[in-house]
């Protein structure tokens, strides 16, 4: 079957009608991948929800079309949002599409570069202000007020509503919800819209609950310290947010699904970032690896049961932030000379080793 994307396929349970304009890039449909040598190693039945497989390499697409799509039938004209970088990548491509302008608010050096150039290449105006994601979500959310320009943060409910149908997705794709749905959190809409999914697939299929386990990045985990981060700090970019917008729907999630939000550091994201990569050949940015950090600290803890059922969403590509791959491996580019036998001889050497 031809997939035409998320409005397509799951418009009965989307807020789409008759004059919601058919906006698509054919999103969706993304693969839930076994980690069999992950499993093995964590004596779990660990599978990827891999994001990054999305037309721009991240699960906001699945948010973006529906937001966007309701922008354009509302009659407006631009969207605007604030963004760690997946978020404006998105809101550019699908404003793109649908012939709108899109007006996005980054912090300074910190949005990785992929990311960035997506953004150029799709056309968006792109301001860079000296200042963090939460304070540019309050600027975006103060413009929006004023102007007539749809705010495309995941504080618009449609974009909760798009990105609710990844769970529809793991439900279909495993027969039934996990016992455990891993996720990084970082402004939490994801989470939030995670358990908006599960719900309703439940009510409508008996797919059952999962539990709800968010992970935030030590330097950014308000949730877990009950505190806002003023200036919050980490590795993982994405996540890089002190003051989580949808807060309290993030603690619902975790109560209501007998579930967790917890915290992960930088070196265990990096580690199962690069553990992710060689054990079982799948690259995601490291905000991703926020979810399997945080699974395999759980499963040393007691925290997740042994033999449990475990899907990590893995949210963005790995390709977004390559400049944190490179510098995070040992690995320095040694120009040898154009020599046939010069370079056999060292492979070779190397076999020994
Ligand atoms: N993973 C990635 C790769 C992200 O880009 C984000 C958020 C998250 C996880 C966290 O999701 O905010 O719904 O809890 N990125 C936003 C952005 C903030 O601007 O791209 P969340």
């Amino acid at each position: 079957m031809y997939w035409k994307g998320l409005l397509h396929h799951y418009r009965d349970l989307l807020p789409v009608s008759e004059k919601t304009p058919s906006l698509s890039l054919n999103e969706g449909n993304t693969p839930l991948v076994p980690l069999p040598h992950l499993s093995k190693l964590w004596g779990v039945e660990l599978y990827a929800k891999y994001e990054g497989a999305n037309p721009t390499g991240s699960f906001k697409d699945r948010g973006m079309v529906m937001a966007v799509a309701k922008a354009k039938e509302e009659g407006y004209e631009a969207v605007i949002c604030a963004s760690t970088g997946n978020t404006s990548a998105a809101a550019a491509a699908y404003a793109a599409r649908a012939k709108m302008r899109c007006i996005i608010l980054i912090p300074d050096g910190k949005v990785a570069m992929g990311k960035l150039a997506q953004a150029v290449m799709y056309g968006a105006e792109i301001y860079t202000i000296e200042g963090n994601f939460d304070q540019a979500l309050k600027m975006v959310q103060s413009i929006s007020k004023k102007a007539p320009i749809s705010l495309v943060n995941s504080v618009n409910p449609h974009r909760i509503e798009g990105q609710k149908t990844a769970a529809f997705e793991v439900c279909d794709q495993l027969g039934s919800a996990p016992d455990v749905l891993a996720i990084p959190v970082g402004n939490a809409g994801n989470i939030t819209a995670y358990w908006k999914g599960f719900k309703e697939y439940h009510q409508a299929h008996q797919s059952g609950l999962p539990r709800m386990h968010g992970f935030e990045a030590e330097g950014a985990a308000a949730i877990v310290r009950g505190r806002a981060i003023e200036n919050p700090e980490t590795v993982a970019t994405a996540i890089r947010i002190g003051n989580p917008a949808s807060w309290e729907h993030a603690v619902n999630a975790s109560q209501e699904s007998s579930g967790t939000i917890d915290e992960v550091t930088d070196t265990e994201i990096l580690s199962a970032y690069k553990e992710l990569a060689r054990e079982e050949g799948v690259f995601c940015e490291p905000a991703s690896a926020a979810s399997l950090a945080g699974v395999k600290k759980q499963v040393q803890s007691g925290k997740i049961e042994k033999g449990a059922k475990v899907v990590a969403v893995l949210t963005g590509n790995g390709l977004k932030d390559p400049n944190c791959a490179i510098e995070s491996s040992s690995f320095k580019a040694e120009v040898l000379p154009n020599n046939e036998e010069a370079i056999f001889d060292l492979i070779k050497e190397r076999v020994k080793q």
